[in-house]
């Protein structure tokens, strides 16, 4: 295990009634910049419950409404606009991962001079934010713990993370009753996206993190639980809680620190997204079950066996065949259990003479330390994907 720094400065407030805690931000200010999405958030009530909250605590709103899902650097610069000529102190996102990564960058852009889009492609230049605050309502990305945003520039079909200390979240609150009403789409591919997460955080040849790999498989193993319990009882209210749960632990650094990750599915799906606009976790399912498959080896196989003996409970000692088996029950659990969309001409792709470009973005990127890839890899990823 090696030496880190595990330090997470976001109060969160779970469970029903939480977003009574709003009045907290009166700690930063009397002015904020509430960002939201296309208008669930005005469909299931929480838009008033929050206003009539602000309102008491004496905060003047100011709106930033219409985040896009793959939100926008246009819509990043109209809320640091907003923020500027408005002097505001704080920013609130209501929503998903969507509306807090665009506020979160917007929270930075607040406190600097140029174009936000800088802070996008260096995350070394974000030196400040306003404080963030976000009130969850689709448990899939973590972001309302972690230090991240993904945003997109599709005119130049762009789509890069970035992060910085100083965008992790001042508090979140996390009700999972307002996830009840996320469809069974958003709810499928929120699960593959958290199962992604964990993935990323727990396929290395590292030895002696025990402590971070069974958090993670009991992560894994929540996932798979109560993934199909809320696709099917949509109100299930321990289902929704123990999703949220633990989509926020499996990116807040609970499971990474120590190690070194290796991250690779997320930039060849941010290409996706980038080019062809799909949703982020159905991305992921698609690509998954085909990079495992393309990584499996010997020297692979002992991981994916462990993964298939305690995430799912399977038996043996040959190692290549177990492989084979987890990698089998991960795909029957995106594609058949949860209903995600099995490849890429199922989302709407239809041909393939973007591969080239976004593989080679996707190399230039991050290529991934379990098992390093190169743009003609990741070219037979995606034609396998298809
Ligand atoms: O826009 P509204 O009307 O709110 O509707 C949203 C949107 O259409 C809807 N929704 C959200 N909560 C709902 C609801 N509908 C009904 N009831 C509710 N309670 O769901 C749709 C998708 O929302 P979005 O925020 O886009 O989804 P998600 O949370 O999956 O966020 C995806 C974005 O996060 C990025 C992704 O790349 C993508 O851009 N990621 C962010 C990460 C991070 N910050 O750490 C890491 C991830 O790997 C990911 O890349
Ligand atoms: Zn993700």
């Amino acid at each position: 295990m090696y030496n880190f720094k595990f330090s997470i400065p976001t109060t969160i407030y779970f469970g029903k009634g939480q977003i009574s805690h709003l009045d907290d931000l009166k700690q930063s200010g009397d002015k904020v910049l509430l960002v939201y999405g296309g208008g669930s958030i005005k469909k299931n009530g929480i838009y008033d419950q929050a206003l009539k909250i602000l309102e008491g605590a004496g905060i003047s709103v100011t709106e930033l409404a219409g985040v896009e899902p793959n939100p926008r650097i246009e819509t990043v610069r109209k809320g640091v606009d907003l923020c500027k000529t408005n002097n505001l102190d704080m920013v609130l996102a209501i929503g998903g991962g969507s509306a807090i990564d665009c506020a979160k960058v917007v929270a930075a852009g607040a406190k600097y001079e140029g174009d936000a889009w800088d802070l996008v492609i260096h995350p070394e230049m974000i030196k400040a934010a306003l404080p963030i605050y976000s009130v969850l309502t689709l448990s899939a990305t973590g972001s309302e713990m972690d230090e991240f945003a993904v945003i997109s520039d599709m005119t130049k079909n762009e789509k890069w993370g970035t992060g910085a200390e100083c965008m992790k979240p001042t508090m979140s609150i996390l009700d999972p009753s307002y996830t009840c009403s996320v469809s069974r789409k958003q709810t499928a591919a929120g699960t593959a996206d958290m199962m992604s997460h964990t993935f990323e955080n727990y396929f290395s040849f590292e030895e002696g993190a025990d402590v971070q790999k069974r958090f993670a498989e009991g992560l894994l193993k929540t996932m798979i639980k109560y993934g199909p319990i809320a696709l099917d009882d949509p109100n299930n209210y321990n289902a929704r809680a123990n999703l949220m749960w633990a989509a926020t632990h499996a990116i807040n650094g609970l499971i990474s620190a120590g190690c070194s990750p290796a991250w690779c599915i997320h930039p060849m799906e941010h290409e996706l997204s980038a080019f062809y606009d799909i949703t982020h976790g159905q991305g992921l399912a698609i690509l998954t079950p085909v990079w495992m498959k393309y990584v499996l080896n010997e020297k692979t196989a002992p991981v994916f066996a462990d993964y298939g003996r305690n995430v799912w409970g399977l038996e043996g000692d040959d190692d290549m065949e177990l492989s084979d088996a987890a990698i089998e029950k991960t795909a029957d659990f995106f594609f058949k259990t949860m209903e995600i969309p099995k490849n890429l001409r199922e989302v709407g792709i239809t041909d393939q003479s973007n591969f080239e470009k976004m593989a080679e973005k996707a190399a230039a990127g991050s290529v991934g330390s379990f098992v390093p890839l190169t743009k003609e890899d990741i070219i037979e990823i995606y034609k396998a994907a298809f």
